[in-house]
C-alpha cells in the first residue's frame, strides 16, 4: 500500500513537470492573434526585446518585404501587449528585427543541420510550424518537434545520415 502511494506520487509529480516543461508560456490577445497570425504565425513576444518590438511595430508598411500596416488604434494596442510580453537582453534582440536572427535562437537550434533550414517542407528558419507542429496549442517543446518527414527529433538525433 505504501510502495503503491510512492509510486502514485511519483508518477503525479513526473507528469506535473513534463506538462509544465512543455508549454512555453504565450500570453493571449484577441488583436494581436487575428492581425498577426494572418501571413504566419503568431510569433511568441517573449522571443523578442521591447525595443525590437517597438521598431518592428513602427514600419509595418515596409514588414520583411509586406505591407502588414494597421490603423493607429490596433498598431498601439497590440504594441503595448508585445512589451508588456517580450523578452529581455541582448540574446533576444537582433538587429534585422528577426526572432531567427537572435543569440537564442541560434544557440536553442545549434544542433539543427543546415540542410533541414533549406528542406522544401521548412525553406525559411521563419517558418517555425514546420517543425513544430502543435504551436496552435502552445506546444514549443522539443518533444512536439516533427521534423520534415515526420520524425521526432529524439530519434533524428540518433539519426546519422
Ligand atoms: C501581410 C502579411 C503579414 C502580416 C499581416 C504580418 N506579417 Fe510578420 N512577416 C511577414 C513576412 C512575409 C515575414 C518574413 C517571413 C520569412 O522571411 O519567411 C514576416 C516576418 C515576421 C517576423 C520575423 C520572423 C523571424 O524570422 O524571426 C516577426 C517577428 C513578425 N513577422 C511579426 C509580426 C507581427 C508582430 C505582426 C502583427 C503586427 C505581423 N508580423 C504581421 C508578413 C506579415
Ligand atoms: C527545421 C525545424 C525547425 C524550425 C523551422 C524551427 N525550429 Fe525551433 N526547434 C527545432 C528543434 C529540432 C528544437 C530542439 C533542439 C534541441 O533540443 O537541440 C527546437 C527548439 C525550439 C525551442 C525550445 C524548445 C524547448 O524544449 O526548450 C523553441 C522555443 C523554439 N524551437 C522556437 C522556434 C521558433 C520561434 C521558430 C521560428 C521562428 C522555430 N523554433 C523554428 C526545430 C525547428
Amino acid at each position: 500500500m505504501k510502495r503503491l502511494a510512492i509510486v502514485l506520487l511519483l508518477t503525479l509529480g513526473m507528469n506535473a513537470a513534463h506538462a509544465d516543461g512543455r508549454k512555453m508560456a504565450v500570453p493571449e490577445n484577441a488583436k494581436w492573434k487575428e492581425e498577426c497570425s494572418s501571413c504566419h504565425i503568431a510569433y511568441p513576444p517573449n522571443l523578442l526585446t521591447a525595443e525590437d518590438w517597438q521598431k518592428m511595430m513602427g514600419g509595418l508598411n515596409q514588414h520583411f518585404g509586406a505591407n502588414a500596416e494597421l490603423d493607429a488604434k490596433d498598431r498601439k494596442d497590440i504594441l503595448e501587449f508585445l512589451k508588456k510580453n517580450a523578452g529581455n537582453g541582448p540574446r533576444h534582440s537582433a538587429a534585422s528585427l528577426r526572432i531567427s536572427d537572435t543569440p537564442w535562437f541560434k544557440r536553442e537550434h545549434r544542433s539543427v543541420s543546415p540542410k533541414e533550414w533549406v528542406h522544401p517542407e521548412v525553406k525559411s528558419k521563419s517558418n517555425c510550424s514546420a517543425c513544430h507542429k502543435d504551436v496552435a496549442r502552445n506546444l514549443w517543446s522539443e518533444h512536439d518537434v516533427r521534423m520534415p518527414g515526420g520524425k521526432r527529433w529524439e530519434e533524428k538525433e540518433g539519426d546519422d545520415d
